[in-house]
């Protein structure tokens, strides 16, 4: 099965939603001067014990009772490993998780980037309350979109409301493409 980088990310949202994080961080950045895309992804949720932490790269480890396997974070690491990146996580109980993904932006292997906007839409739809921080990074560039900022706005409109999911999206993506401008 092969995922594009939002679909390994998404995952990556979605165990920090499990974890009942109230702020999730995602930054991806982009440089073609260093040929490498970095993911990071972090959260304030419950956090791994020791013992987790260090099965949690194991498919076969999760805490889930309805599947036996877990594979977010293991495929996460085969894929960047795969990609001549780095897969770095650490995490304290009561505290949060810290995630750090690289690969190598010219590698074959490396997945498409796939869609950004959709990805955080999804996040928003699983849980609308958590503080959403997306940072996009190039070179030269950057692009932030923070969740809190946009709820402010929209005063009590909530932002599952189908138009306001729409336009986040469009708007991520929007801003992900300007950042890009300048990359090859
Ligand atoms: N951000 C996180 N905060 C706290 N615990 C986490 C976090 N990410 C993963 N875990 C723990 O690691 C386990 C394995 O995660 P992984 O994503 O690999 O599998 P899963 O979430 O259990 O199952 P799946 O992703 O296939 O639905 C989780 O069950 C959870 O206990
Ligand atoms: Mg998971």
């Amino acid at each position: 099965m092969m995922l594009d980088i939002a679909m390994h990310i998404l995952e990556l949202l979605m165990n920090s939603i499990q974890a009942m994080a109230k702020v999730i961080t995602v930054r991806i950045t982009e440089s073609e001067k260093d040929d490498l895309i970095t993911i990071e992804e972090s959260d304030d949720g419950k956090g791994m014990s020791k013992e987790l932490l260090e099965r949690v790269t194991d498919p076969f480890t999760t805490t889930r009772t309805t599947r036996k396997v877990g594979l977010g974070v293991a495929f996460m690491k085969g894929m960047t490993e795969q990609c001549g990146g780095i897969f770095d996580i650490r995490s304290t109980e009561g505290v949060g998780t810290w995630i750090k993904a690289t690969a190598q932006r010219s590698n074959i292997d490396t997945p498409d980037m796939g869609d950004l906007g959709e990805m955080m839409m999804a996040a928003i739809q699983a849980n609308e309350n958590i503080d959403y921080i997306f940072e996009y990074i190039t070179d030269t560039n950057s692009f932030v979109f923070k969740s809190s900022e946009i709820r402010e706005q929209l005063a009590g409109v909530s932002l599952l409301e189908p138009e306001v999911l729409i336009w986040i999206k469009e708007y991520i993506n929007q801003g992900i493409k300007q950042a890009k401008e300048d990359l090859k």
